[in-house]
Order: C-alpha cells, then sequence, then structure tokens
C-alpha cells in the first residue's frame, strides 16, 4: 500500500504590499472595520507586468529547492488557480517551462477556487496512493487583484495575491491519510466572477453575497472535521494543526472552537496576506514548516471553502 507524503514546501508573495489605509483612501470602509470584521491587516498585490505562472514559478522553486530534488524527477504538475495566465495553455504547462522540465510529466490546471489546493492535492494523492507515480508538485496561486473591483467596498478588502507548493513524494506510512473533496453547484450565484469565454459580460470581477458564504463556510469547515477522520483512527485529539483556508478569521475562530482547539494551534495568515485564494493553504503550510512550529510527526487537518460552492479537506502527518 502507498501513501504520499509532503518533502517539500513553498511560497512567494509579490513584493508590493497594500495596507487598510490604503484602502481607505479608495473605498468608504476604514483600517478599524476590515480588522474587526476580517483580521486583514494587509495584502500583497502583484505588478502590471507579473503573471500567475511566475509567482507559481518561484514558489516552487523553493519548494524543489527545500526537498532538494532534481527538477526532472517530477512526474506530475497540478496548478490550482482561477486566475490563469492566459485560457490555454495551462499555467501548469507555463509554470513546466518556466522550471525547464522536458521529461514529458504530465501537467494540468485545476479550478476549484478557494478550495483549490486540497482539490490539486487530492487529485495528486490518488495517482501516487495508486503506484502510477513516485513524485509530483503540486501549486496553488491566484492573482485576485485582477479581478478585484476596486469601488467596491464588500469585496477589494479582502483578497491577495500569491503561491504557495508542495512537494510530495511517494510512501510506505502516511503522509496524507485522507482527502475529500465536496461541490454543490446551487450555490453558484453566491460567489462568483460573473463573466469567461462562451458567456462574456461587462463585468469581470468577483461578487459576493458575503454573509451566505460566511453562513455556508462555518457549517461546511465544522460539518467536515468528523467526516475527515472517519476511518482514519485518528480522534479530533490527536490533531496538532489547523492549517485553514484564510479568507477570514471569524471563520477560522468558529471552526477552532466547534474543534475544541485553541488558537495557538492554527497556522495564521490571514493577517498579512488577505484571502489568496488557491494560494492561502500551501502559503500557511510554508510559513508553519519554515519558522518550525510544526515539526516531523505532527497531524494537520487543511480545509478550505470556495466558490461553486466547493470544499474540501486533507488529513496530513508531516
Ligand atoms: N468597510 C466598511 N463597511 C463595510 C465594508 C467595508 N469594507 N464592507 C461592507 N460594509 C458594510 C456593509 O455595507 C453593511 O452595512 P449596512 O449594515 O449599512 O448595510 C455592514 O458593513 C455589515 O455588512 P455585512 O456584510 O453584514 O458584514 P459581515 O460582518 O458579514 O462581514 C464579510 C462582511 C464580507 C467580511 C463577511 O461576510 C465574510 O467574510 N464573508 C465570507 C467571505 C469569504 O469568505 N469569501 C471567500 C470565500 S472563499
Amino acid at each position: 500500500m502507498y501513501y504520499s507524503r509532503i518533502i517539500g514546501s513553498g511560497g512567494y508573495l509579490p513584493e508590493r504590499v497594500m495596507s487598510n489605509a490604503e484602502l481607505e483612501a479608495l473605498v468608504d470602509t476604514s483600517d478599524e472595520w476590515i480588522q474587526a470584521r476580517t483580521g486583514i491587516r494587509k495584502r500583497h498585490i502583484a505588478r502590471e507586468d507579473e503573471t500567475t505562472s511566475e509567482m507559481c514559478y518561484y514558489a516552487a522553486r523553493r519548494a524543489i529547492e527545500c526537498a532538494g530534488v532534481a527538477p526532472d524527477s517530477i512526474e506530475l504538475i497540478v496548478v490550482a488557480t482561477s486566475t490563469p495566465d492566459l485560457i490555454y495553455p495551462s499555467s501548469a504547462c507555463l509554470l513546466q517551462r518556466r522550471l525547464g522540465i522536458r521529461n514529458g510529466a504530465p501537467a494540468f490546471d485545476v479550478q476549484a477556487v478557494c478550495s483549490g489546493f486540497i482539490y490539486a492535492l487530492s487529485i495528486t494523492d490518488q495517482y501516487i496512493r495508486a503506484g502510477a507515480m513516485q513524485r509530483a508538485l503540486v501549486v496553488g496561486a491566484d492573482m485576485n487583484s485582477r479581478i478585484l473591483d476596486w469601488r467596491d467596498r464588500t469585496t477589494c478588502v479582502l483578497f491577495g495575491d500569491g503561491a504557495g507548493a508542495a512537494l510530495l513524494e511517494r510512501s510506505d506510512s502516511p503522509g496524507i491519510y485522507k482527502t475529500l473533496l465536496h461541490a454543490d453547484g446551487s450555490y453558484s450565484d453566491h460567489l462568483q466572477v460573473p463573466s469567461g469565454v462562451s458567456k462574456p459580460s461587462a463585468d469581470p470581477f468577483i461578487r459576493m453575497r458575503g454573509n451566505e458564504v460566511f453562513k455556508f463556510a462555518v457549517q461546511a469547515m465544522d460539518e467536515i472535521v468528523g467526516e475527515t477522520l472517519a476511518d482514519t483512527g485518528l480522534q479530533q485529539q490527536d490533531i496538532d494543526w489547523l492549517v485553514p483556508h484564510q479568507a477570514n478569521q471569524r471563520i477560522i475562530a468558529a471552526t477552532v472552537k466547534k474543534l475544541g482547539m485553541s488558537m495557538d494551534q492554527v497556522i495564521l495568515t490571514v493577517g498579512e496576506h488577505g484571502n489568496t485564494s488557491a494560494a492561502s493553504i500551501p502559503l500557511a503550510l510554508d510559513a508553519g514548516l519554515r519558522d518550525g512550529r510544526i515539526k516531523q510527526g505532527d497531524i494537520i487537518l487543511m480545509e478550505a471553502v470556495g466558490g461553486g460552492f466547493t470544499w474540501g479537506s486533507a488529513l496530513v502527518r508531516y
């Protein structure tokens, strides 16, 4: 029986930092409101000439260096993003080119908005478990600044840009115990960018019913914990770290309370990054691994909710 385990991580955030005070100059908002309702203090915003695949590249390179593997040994590249450079080729193919990998490994994108990294991790885990691959690169990246309406205070204060990456390798023991994926497309109106290729519109920006998303997220994150632990032999109290999608500190706090955990057991980055969509979990994971909080053998629960709605989780021993 095979499992996959994480052998390296990396993150990238654009250089430019935008504070809440700067947003006060753009829309009718305040630092106090943003911090009290979301926990966000600042976010990173990409340069005009920066691309998603470039952000992926820096995060991936750090993960590859961290794992100490040769890029050519990577047998699969999956990028989770809702903000690709181009309609096609996929960001994964563009990343493969930037990494100089020419071994014919498959590369493709996954689009599940803020749950994208969990979706990509789960897909990759299935390949490794099945014995089809030994080593794979999973990246979550989003350039939300390009799809924000900077005149809409209900959305523009919430999001940021970034990328995070993880290298997975086949192992005889977990590793990833379990991943769970869910979707319910009947909620597609609650959180969307109402423009695309076959349905272009004059509104290419994130539109969200914040309250509805909030309520759904708190409930879904609560319900998925028991479902994730089932049949793993692990209990709630075995979880050392929660590495959640970072949309709103209040959503995270509600999950932590229901889990009977403490906020000290959460890798929290929303204050510094805002909501970076598919990048938020791998960026938080990378932060926890690099500063030594997450140690070898620790049990980590990752969970996310995103547009679709999509939601999912991963239970991992580092
Ligand atoms: N600054 C100041 N006031 C703002 C504001 C802003 N940036 N955005 C909204 N408001 C106002 C609203 O207009 C409303 O005013 P009103 O009462 O006069 O109508 C008031 O603040 C309260 O708005 P409400 O939407 O009820 O606030 P909230 O406590 O639900 O917080 C969100 C709003 C968006 C922070 C919250 O709903 C949320 O985080 N939702 C989930 C978002 C999410 O996770 N999205 C991504 C999922 S992957």
